[in-house]
């Protein structure tokens, strides 16, 4: 039996095929354009995403026996607003996860309508990116747009429409849309109201690994099939990232070192931090996750080397690193796009702090990628406090290739870290949900105990451990102090 997993990312669709003892048997990826038409603009058109979905899966299956695939599911880019009209055409291109033109609506959310009641009506306060302030813009800016809209659904949401006519979403990306009331797994009829819309527009609600239909007969002739494939909604790409790392039970903890950095631990019951630092949102294994997604991550390390250093050879820069001393008095402040989890900033920009004559390239590079994982346990300590445990941290993502970023992860978090033997991210997670939906599997964490291995593992170094935990302490009272400074309309010179 094959099961396909399709993750709709932000530059590309990733389709991976993936057999019943969890071994891929294929992946593709194509590429799609994104646009940003104006400053802090982010868009992509869902044709775009379908047109390049189809053909991907055309591909990836072409050379297996297609007669064995049983089921598909998505993985997607979460907080996307994709809005339909009565004749389900697209009315404007897809806004983004990473699209910040909605500030002055996330304000009024959370200032007049307040943090609060936003918590108590959905679990999570306002971020630019999320999918309600994008509604409201849409709503004072292009008022003809809005008041066309029939169907509201999130990026992967339309391509499971697309293939299977069922106007469907899952708990876990739902929750991003900050319209769902996490705790209660439903629609929050405080925020329709607030928002305008009704329930009529949006679509019905399965836990991720649920079959919500089959793939439609145009579908299955433009892929060449002639047997029903069942259609499993899927998830965001955090929680299909977290299923693929087995992070499915107490105790674990995913840890993602990409352009972005993202702390995700599962939960039983809904838990939410007071402070609002981190997000509490359902997890797509029918439980509840935590999560604290910070920006530049890998993203930060780029910009030093490929932008600044001009480097290509990340090994070299990064031995280099390793080889300047913990106890150098160097900071990175990591605010390069401003900051999601835990400040909620988006005034806040990258800094350099206590350069001096004796400092080296190796010393800064340590201090950008030290900054990256300080910025994380700012995260942890969150999760940490609200008492959950973690024992193990499952590591993913571009940075994760780099032992030297590894051990400091376990040095910098106390926990020990491993690498997966499958590190093929939320296409896998994707995959093993559909496998769930089509019955190979009794549950998310059954499937995720006979399939998920971790090969390496970094433990804490002791002596580390200590250095590290005087640094992080430092480091954590820098960002108050410039807070205000960023907060001034002019700096005070
Ligand atoms: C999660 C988040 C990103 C996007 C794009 O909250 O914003 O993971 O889903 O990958």
């Amino acid at each position: 039996m094959f099961f396909i997993g399709v993750d709709l990312g932000t530059s590309s669709v990733k389709i991976l095929v993936m057999d019943q003892s969890g071994h891929i048997q294929k992946t593709v990826t194509k590429d799609y354009p994104l646009y940003f038409p104006k400053p802090l603009w982010s868009e992509q058109n869902p044709q775009d995403w379908l047109e390049q979905s189809l053909l991907g899966i055309k591909e990836a299956i072409s050379e297996l026996d297609a007669s064995k695939i049983k089921a598909i599911s998505f993985s997607g880019q979460m907080h996307g607003l994709v809005g339909l009209d009565a004749h389900d055409n697209v009315i404007r291109p897809a806004i983004l996860w990473n699209d910040q033109r909605s500030t002055t609506e996330t304000d009024y959310l959370n200032e007049e309508i307040g943090r609060d009641a936003l918590t108590r009506y959905t679990g999570n306060i306002a971020f630019p990116g999320f999918t309600a302030p994008k509604l409201l813009w849409l709503k004072h800016h292009e008022p003809e747009h809005f008041s066309r809209l029939k169907k509201i659904m999130l990026p992967k949401d339309y391509l499971a429409y697309k293939l299977s006519g069922a106007f469907a979403t899952d708990y876990a990306d739902a929750s991003g849309a900050l319209y769902l009331d996490v705790a209660g797994r439903k629609w929050s009829e405080q925020m329709l109201s607030i928002l305008d819309i009704d329930a009529s527009q949006l679509p019905a609600l399965y836990e991720a690994y649920e079959p919500i239909g089959t793939l439609s007969e145009e579908v299955k002739a433009f892929l060449g099939l002639t047997h029903d494939v069942a259609v499993v909604i899927g998830s965001g790409d955090q929680a299909c990232a977290a299923v693929g790392g087995g992070v499915v039970s107490p105790g674990r903890c995913a840890l993602s070192l990409g352009t972005s950095g993202v702390v995700f631990v599962h939960s039983d019951t809904f838990i939410k931090d007071p402070n609002d630092g981190l997000h509490a949102f359902c997890h797509a294994n029918g439980a509840y996750h935590l999560m604290g997604c910070m920006l530049s991550a890998a993203g930060s390390l780029k910009w030093w080397v490929e932008g600044i250093l001009k480097g290509v050879d990340y090994t070299h820069i990064m031995d280099e690193a390793s080889d300047a001393v913990i106890e150098n008095d160097l900071f990175f402040l990591p605010y390069l796009m401003g900051e999601r989890s835990p400040h909620n900033d988006p005034n806040a920009r990258g800094v350099f702090w206590g350069l001096n004559l004796t400092h080296t390239q190796g010393d800064m590079t340590r201090s950008v990628v030290e900054g990256v994982s300080f910025a994380l346990r700012d995260s942890f300590e969150i999760i940490k406090a609200l008492g959950q445990p973690v024992d193990e941290i499952r590591i993913n993502g571009g940075g994760s290739k780099n032992d030297f970023w590894c051990q400091m992860i376990a040095d910098v978090l106390d926990t020990r870290v491993v690498r997966l033997a499958t590190d093929a991210g939320p296409a896998y997670g994707a995959a093993i949900l559909a496998a769930v939906g089509a019955g190979a599997f009794k549950s998310v964490t059954e499937a995720c105990d006979q399939l998920i291995m971790t090969t390496e593992a970094f433990m804490p170094n002791p002596e580390n451990v200590i250095l590290y935990d005087k640094k992080y302490h430092k480091f954590a009272k820098l960002y108050p102090h410039f807070k205000t400074l960023w907060a001034a309309e002019e700096l005070p010179l």
